[in-house]
């Protein structure tokens, strides 16, 4: 049997989906494209409308291909599931699976169960009292590669007033501290380099009636001491919960990359309190100081929504001139978006579009300023690029042979500050899954270039 995956939405979904792939793969099926699959899975993301809107459009493109293929059927996982469930049967006939974030971990036998009882349907929606722990299937191809993620914790309590997720992925539950470990170990055994621990709100790890005591800055210097790893990343940090231990970490484990991913939302402490994000400016400016204080070339990345329900211009500019006090290299910005069910859909005073649209524009155009500074900051400087794979223009050269310009081969990787690179080192052989030293020659719009020192 084949299946094919597409995946929308966060890292935490993404790592679903490769879960979801190593588990089916287990079982004997085979990944193909969606012409040939007898089960396509959509994995599915609500944060803002428009990833809920390409669900409908991909299961439209989708149908054309399972119409033509007895017995096919298509299964939606994720955050729409949830938010929809079994109302996709009646909508989408050729739906015959939903399941949430904690049906995943059943997902693979229910898929089983539907290619051979063809009039069944199954909706996979409750949440669980506990963390899903589901078999890691990591001894199946394919082998995870020089960067792998590892889910700590599901869900999230805090209740942003614009956010859907707490309702998508339910109550925070933390994992053991012990899974969450043995998980690490076996990708390093397997070749990982990297690892990126995964969850809404991770520095609130532990924190939940689920958690086995373990904090999150422990829990840090668990992973770091894994022999063999040499680099740890964490996402997505609440800065209200970010504890002086984890900050101080950036200063004593040398695994932990220096870099930051601290969403802001807005600069303004009457829209910050509107949310709900219990921080304002001064507490979030007094984190970046002692951030800096503890890695003083710690690079921060954060996330923004302009236009969220009365948001004036002065509230906007305010969050303008928290981006010029921080001077973040990078940022996910968005337009507000109505959520179904959260407490901003129901405030009455929306910004029109056209304004959302314009502020989106200026801070972009701010933000797009303070990314080229950083990246042109790295110009002469010798780094290190874990390589994930060829530099895509120059693929076609690679895979074993030399490209045509002399045996030079061009890797795509990331330094330490998450910079993307793009390398060029002088002999062919193939560089995935390992670190090259380089020295940066130029900066690109969003990215370096480098040649192997
Ligand atoms: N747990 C993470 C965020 C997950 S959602 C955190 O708290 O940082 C990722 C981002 O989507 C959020 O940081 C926010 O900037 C954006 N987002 C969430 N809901 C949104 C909405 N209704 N409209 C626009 N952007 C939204
Ligand atoms: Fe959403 Fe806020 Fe939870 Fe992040 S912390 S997932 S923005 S409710
Ligand atoms: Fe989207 Fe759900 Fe992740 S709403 S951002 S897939 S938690």
């Amino acid at each position: 049997m084949n299946f094919h995956i597409v995946t929308f939405g966060c890292q935490m979904n993404a790592n679903d989906s490769d879960w979801l792939a190593r588990a089916l793969i287990e079982r004997g099926f085979t990944p193909t494209g969606p012409e040939d699959a007898d089960v396509v899975i959509l994995n599915t993301c609500s944060v803002r409308e428009k990833p809920e809107l390409k669900v409908y459009s991909e299961l439209g493109r989708i149908k054309r291909f399972l119409d033509e293929r007895p017995g096919a059927f298509a299964a939606v996982g994720g955050c729409v599931a949830q938010q929809i469930g079994a109302g996709f049967f009646g909508r989408f006939p050729f739906v015959r699976l939903v399941f949430g974030t904690d049906g995943t971990a059943h997902a693979p036998r229910a898929i089983e169960r539907l290619l051979q009882e063809r009039d069944l349907r199954i909706s996979l929606i409750d949440f669980t009292a506990a963390y899903p722990e589901r078999d890691p299937a990591l001894d199946t191809a394919p082998a995870p590669g020089a960067q792998a993620f590892v889910t700590i914790m599901q869900g999230c309590d805090n209740y942003c007033a614009y956010c859907i997720v707490p309702y998508t992925r339910g109550r925070q539950k933390s994992r053991a501290a012990a899974a969450v470990l043995a998980e690490c170990r076996r990708l390093v055994e397997l070749g990982a380099r990297q690892i990126t621990l995964l969850g809404q709100n991770v520095n609130s790890y532990g924190l939940d009636k689920h958690g086995d005591g373990t904090t999150f800055a422990e829990l840090l210097r668990g992973v770091a001491a894994i022999d063999g790893l040499d680099r740890l990343r964490f996402t997505t940090s609440h800065p209200k919960d970010i504890a002086d231990e984890v900050i101080a970490a950036f200063g004593e484990l040398p695994t932990l990359c220096p870099h930051l991913h601290l969403p802001l939302q807005s600069g303004s402490d009457r829209i910050l309190k509107a949310m709900g994000r219990r921080y304002d400016m001064a507490r979030y400016l007094s984190i970046v100081e002692r951030l800096r204080a503890a890695r003083p070339d710690i690079a921060l990345g954060t996330d923004l929504i302009v236009g969220f329900p009365g948001e004036t211009d002065a509230d906007f500019e305010q969050t303008l001139d928290a981006m010029r006090t921080v001077r973040f290299e990078s940022s996910f910005s968005f337009r507000y978006s109505d959520r179904p069910g959260t407490r901003a859909a129901r405030l009455p005073v929306k910004v029109p579009e056209e304004v959302a649209a314009d502020r989106l524009l200026r801070l972009q155009a701010l933000q797009d300023g303070f990314t080229s500074e950083a990246l042109a900051h790295m110009v002469g400087r010798d780094i290190a690029v874990l390589v994930e794979g060829p530099s895509k223009k120059s693929a076609p050269n690679i895979h074993g042979r030399a490209a045509a310009t002399g045996g030079a081969t061009s890797w795509r990787g990331h330094d330490p500050y998450n910079h993307v690179v793009n390398v060029v080192c002088a002999a062919s052989g193939d560089r995935t899954g390992t670190t090259v030293r380089a020295h940066v020659r130029e900066a690109k719009k969003h990215s370096l270039l480098a040649t192997e020192r």
